[in-house]
């Protein structure tokens, strides 16, 4: 196994081969301008360590890995949309940069890219690798459109919330892992724990996000800090702090997310009200939890406890990141 680094790095020199501008410009650059701007790479790193850890040979988990990465920026690009959101990973978003129109169908033809990269397999990898690809992204349009219908909603559950971030960030997550499972040629059982790890961490790293996206550094998480609250959005911090607030912050929360004349104060007194309940502390423990969680699936795999070990290190970082 490599570090992560190493990973990250070797995905990029194939991710700078791979994807190049061409005409017409204002389809394939904002293609380029997305994939390079940056980002984590997780996925495509855990599709590359994945496959290593299963004994596979990592050069066939490439073009796996790069779907993956040029799916999820897709969704980056649409999901700015639909959020109105400025700025990612520290810079433009595509639809400001463009436009909205731009920012679509840059996004329509990454979908398609992404399914290209399955090309080079054959079967019978071709047609589980598509299977799983499919599904994951259906799945993934169903958690943002509940992610958008929740915004407009009074009575989200944190069991409906948690449907929500499974469907529209843990599955991808998930998905990466399997992806580089079956390419390796591991045991159907093992392909199954290695989702289920993936899908845990998932959880986590979406509650993060929301954590983040209240109490993150703008400089360093790249996106704008409050995004989540000026679009109402049912967060884990939301819905937790209604669930433990006295009535009239409760109503005061409500209210505030209700309103429908301007306020320039709705970060600062959601985010006040948020302290004021603890509800950074107990995301935290959720966050927690979750990883956690994931941490039990690997005690039941049969991989050595040097790459449960390199897991479980990778889900640590996570939970430590600020970006
Ligand atoms: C952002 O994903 C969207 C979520 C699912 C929270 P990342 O936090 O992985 O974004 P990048 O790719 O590192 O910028
Ligand atoms: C996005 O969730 C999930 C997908 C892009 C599918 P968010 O809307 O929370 O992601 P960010 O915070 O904009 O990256
Ligand atoms: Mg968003
Ligand atoms: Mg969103
Ligand atoms: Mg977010």
């Amino acid at each position: 196994m490599k570090s992560i680094e190493t990973y990250k790095e070797e995905f990029l020199v194939y991710l700078n081969e791979k994807v190049k501008v061409k005409e017409p410009l204002n389809l394939y650059e904002p293609i380029h301008y997305i994939l390079q701007l940056g980002g984590k790479r997780l996925r495509p790193v855990l599709t590359l360590l994945t496959c290593d850890i299963f004994g596979g040979n990592e050069k066939l988990a490439y073009d796996a890995a790069l779907a993956v990465e040029v799916f999820h920026n897709f969704t980056l690009i649409h999901d700015d949309i639909m959020d109105s959101a400025p700025i990612r990973r520290g810079k433009e978003t595509v639809h400001k940069k463009w436009d909205e129109n731009t920012g679509i169908l840059s996004g329509d033809a990454m979908m398609i890219l992404g399914n290209q990269c399955f090309e080079s397999y054959d079967a019978p990898i071709f047609k589980e690798l598509m299977i799983l690809f499919n599904k994951t992204a259906l799945e993934v349009c169903e958690g943002q459109q509940c992610d958008m219908d929740f915004e407009t909603r009074n009575d989200v559950t944190i069991t409906e919330y948690l449907k929500m971030i499974t469907n529209k960030t843990s599955v991808l997550v998930a998905a990466a892992m399997k992806m580089g499972a079956i390419i390796a040629g591991a045991s159907k059982d093992e392909a199954i724990k290695i989702y289920n790890f993936g899908l845990n961490l998932g959880i986590a790293f979406q509650l993060q996000d929301d954590y983040l996206d209240t109490f993150g550094d703008a400089a360093v998480f790249g996106k704008q800090i409050g995004g989540d609250i000026l679009e109402n959005k049912k967060t884990f911090l939301y819905l937790k702090a209604l669930e433990m607030c006295s009535s009239k912050d409760a109503k005061k929360l409500i209210a505030i997310y209700n309103a429908t004349t301007p306020n320039n104060n709705k970060v600062s007194e959601v985010t006040s009200l948020f302290v004021e309940n603890k509800i950074p502390e107990v995301t935290i423990n959720e966050i927690e939890k979750y990883s956690n969680k994931a941490f039990e699936v690997l005690e039941t795999m049969s991989i050595s406890s040097v790459k449960k070990e390199a897991l479980k290190d990778f889900g640590l970082n996570l939970m430590k990141r600020t970006i």
